[in-house]
């Protein structure tokens, strides 16, 4: 149709259409993570709207898809008051205080028997947003629970947030309240924090931090450029619809269009929702977003109303959450660790503190610089941090502990183990013992070279390499091989059988293949997958160590970085030395058949959940052997998602993205083939 041709009552059927389908397309990718068009096809309808709003702005409507971030910046934001105070959640830290809960609970409704409804509880911040005859009218986050800031421009940028509710299986009600948690998810932190660190600009904390510092932006625009997510977990007023249960409204909140987090379940009793904790703890490193722990609310409405709430929390409802991550403590000393490379790593010993669940008595500070930089001095007062299985953190020092008689640290210019000059050339921030005979590098080394994912040598021990070359024994990796039983039983704690059970540990060892040997001879910057990559282009050691700098970089994974390290390993005399002696002593290093060819070469698989008979390790190694490619998280690039029992966020995402999900029996089958 010509422009010009085209009538007020044409144009307004036209955006009609276009706004449904534009919501239609942004509930199926937002909130389903099933997009049916492409980003060129939505940015058409788009920029349609748009054309024909700008044509005629008295059509423009305040849930137009064009209005998410349409709003210019505020000097301020107005207050909202909630129609029914949003409460907090009591908090439980042990296993008796739920069941204390349970029995509270119970006594409190006579005889009544209450379900549960177990969520997620996401670290992000709550708001409430009202929808009257299906429009949202207005946003606005907790604040203090009666009071919170107007953020509806704000709440309109986040994308799975609908503007208008959907209708096609229910009806929207005359008015409904519903309330949920902004987050933003992990991946996007990092993002964030990373260009953030480019620009030079300060780095948030946590992604609690940065979504809360992104949602109560005063220009719109800026809360768009985060991403933000929510997921919805409750009401406020509702009109027009009858609720009996929680878990009700949890089913039709996602049928008007609200994300609602898919890890929710409904608990017959008290010990089904310390299942559900057991199983969210297991998985919690895996969800894409951040949870301090798992929420209980009782199921039933009307007994939610007999329990009523007690210092502005339900008593219907309680939040288990994790131990903490973030602990206090006291510096007691500072001492530098010299690693593999000869890497000096300044590491605070601590007051020993329990941080989410294990007993902490080390931190590492990084190196000097991060010391200066974070200003931390023997006798601090600190802020600890544990994230997943990462090295624990100084993150801060608590100033305001400090009593003037803290102690600055001033790092050593000489290696504190062997001596040796340090070496740190300008513009590096790691200092490092150059000296690679050094005691405490070749203890590093033995260690990784022991290590299973390298020669494997079972019961070899920190605390034995320690004392081996504390007492001279071992100077070089391929010293090992050359030990007896007689050596063993000279250290503390060996017998007979023990000493033997070493011998054949490290004879059973001599049996490796190329990839692995390469890898535990701990040439800088080759983990266990580029010494795998480097095995399917060098048949042997020999043709490896004679590759020049621009053949390495032929092969698209390896740098300038990368491939200098490498030449410069084997440039080195002790090293080839050494690899010469491993031969003599008898080690054996195939470069292993590597299926390529297999049945399932070119296929991608992602294992969540448990399986019954294999552990991820062994699952992994047989989608390897058959010439496949196992993958930690789904991508559209995956060809299968394997759920076990228990199955994490991963098979949201895969059902996100159309991937094939199989079962255990399933994957058998594929690999029996
Ligand atoms: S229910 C009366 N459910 O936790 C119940 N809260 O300490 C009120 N939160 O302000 C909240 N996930 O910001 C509920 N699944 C969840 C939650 C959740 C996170 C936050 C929310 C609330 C705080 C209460």
């Amino acid at each position: 149709m010509k422009e010009r041709d085209i009538t007020k009552q044409e144009a307004k059927k036209e955006i009609e259409k276009l706004r449904k389908e534009i919501h239609y397309h942004d509930y199926r990718y937002y909130v389903l993570n099933e997009p049916v068009i492409s980003d060129a096809e939505y940015d058409k309808l788009m920029r349609r709207l748009q054309e024909l709003e700008e044509k005629f702005p008295d059509l423009v409507t305040p849930d137009s898809p064009t209005q998410r971030v349409g709003a210019p910046p505020r000097e301020e934001f107005g207050t909202v008051r909630h129609a029914i105070p949003m409460l907090s959640l009591s908090n439980a830290f042990e296993e008796n205080e739920v069941y204390e809960f349970d029995r509270r609970v119970k006594k409190g409704l006579n005889g009544g028997k209450p379900e549960y409804v177990a969520e997620p509880k996401i670290d992000g911040l709550a708001i409430e947003i009202v929808y009257e005859k299906g429009v949202m009218i207005v946003g606005s986050t907790r604040g203090d629970g009666e009071v919170g800031e107007d953020v509806t421009e704000n709440i309109k940028t986040i994308r799975s947030i609908p503007l208008r509710l959907r209708e096609e299986e229910i009806k929207a009600p005359d008015l409904i309240e519903v309330r949920g948690e902004v987050y933003m998810s992990k991946e996007e932190f990092r993002k964030l924090n990373q260009e953030r660190e480019r620009k030079g600009e300060p780095l948030f904390a946590n992604p609690r931090n940065a979504a809360a510092g992104s949602l109560r932006q005063l220009d719109p625009k800026v809360t768009a450029s985060r991403h933000l997510k929510v997921f919805f977990y409750g009401v406020g007023r509702v009109e027009g619809i009858k609720f009996n249960t929680h878990w009700e409204i949890l089913r039709t909140l996602p049928k008007w269009g609200f994300m609602v987090n898919p890890n929710i379940q409904l608990c017959p009793d008290i010990e089904d929702c310390i299942r559900y904790f057991n199983r969210i703890s297991e998985i919690r490193e895996e969800l894409d977003y951040e949870i301090d722990g798992v929420v209980f609310k009782v199921n039933q409405l009307e007994y939610q109303r007999r329990l009523g709430e007690i210092s502005r929390s339900p008593r219907w409802a309680l939040a288990y959450k994790f131990p903490p991550v973030q602990v206090t403590t006291r510096i007691v000393d500072i001492k530098v660790q010299v690693g593999r490379t000869g890497a000096l790593t300044p590491v605070a010993i601590l007051d020993p503190v329990e941080v989410g669940g294990v007993k902490v008595s080390r931190a590492t500070l990084h190196n000097q610089d991060e010391i200066e930089r974070k200003d931390v001095r023997i006798g601090d007062t600190v802020l600890v941090q544990r994230a997943g299985d990462v090295i624990p953190e100084v993150v801060k020092v608590i100033k305001e502990r400090r009593t003037g008689n803290e102690v600055k640290f001033k790092f050593p210019s000489r290696c504190p183990v062997c001596g040796t000059k340090i070496s740190q050339p300008p513009g590096e921030v790691v200092a490092r013992c150059p000296n690679i005979s050094c005691p405490a590098r070749l203890k590093e080394s033995i260690k990784h070279f022991a290590s299973k994912q390298a020669l494997d040598i079972e019961g070899l021990g920190d605390k034995i390499v320690e004392a081996l070359v504390d007492r001279g024994m071992v100077k070089s990796i391929s010293d090992l091989y050359r030990l007896k039983k007689e050596d063993f039983l000279k250290l503390e704690g060996f017998a007979e059988k023990s000493a033997q059970n070493m011998i054949d540990a490290l004879e059973r060892s001599k049996k490796t293949s190329l990839d692995r040997l390469l890898y535990g001879l701990g040439i800088r910057h080759v983990g266990q997958h580029l010494a795998r990559v480097l095995t399917e282009h060098y048949p042997d050691i020999e043709s490896l160590s004679k590759a020049s700098v621009d053949e390495l970089m032929q092969i698209p994974e390896i740098g300038p970085e990368v491939a200098t390290s490498i030449k410069d390993f084997f440039s080195r005399e002790e090293n080839l030395k050494v690899i010469s002696e491993l031969e003599k002593l008898g080690v054996r290093y195939p470069r292993e058949k590597r299926q390529v060819e297999g049945k399932l070469k070119g296929l991608t698989f992602v294992f969540t959940g448990e399986m019954d008979n294999f552990t991820r390790e062994e699952a992994k190694r047989l989608v390897e052997e058959k010439g496949g490619r196992v993958a930690s998280s789904v991508s559209r690039k995956t060809s299968f998602v394997v759920a076990g029992k228990n199955p994490g966020s991963k098979l949201d995402k895969a059902r996100g993205y159309g991937v094939k999900i199989i079962g255990e029996k399933e994957f058998i089958k594929l690999i029996q083939q």
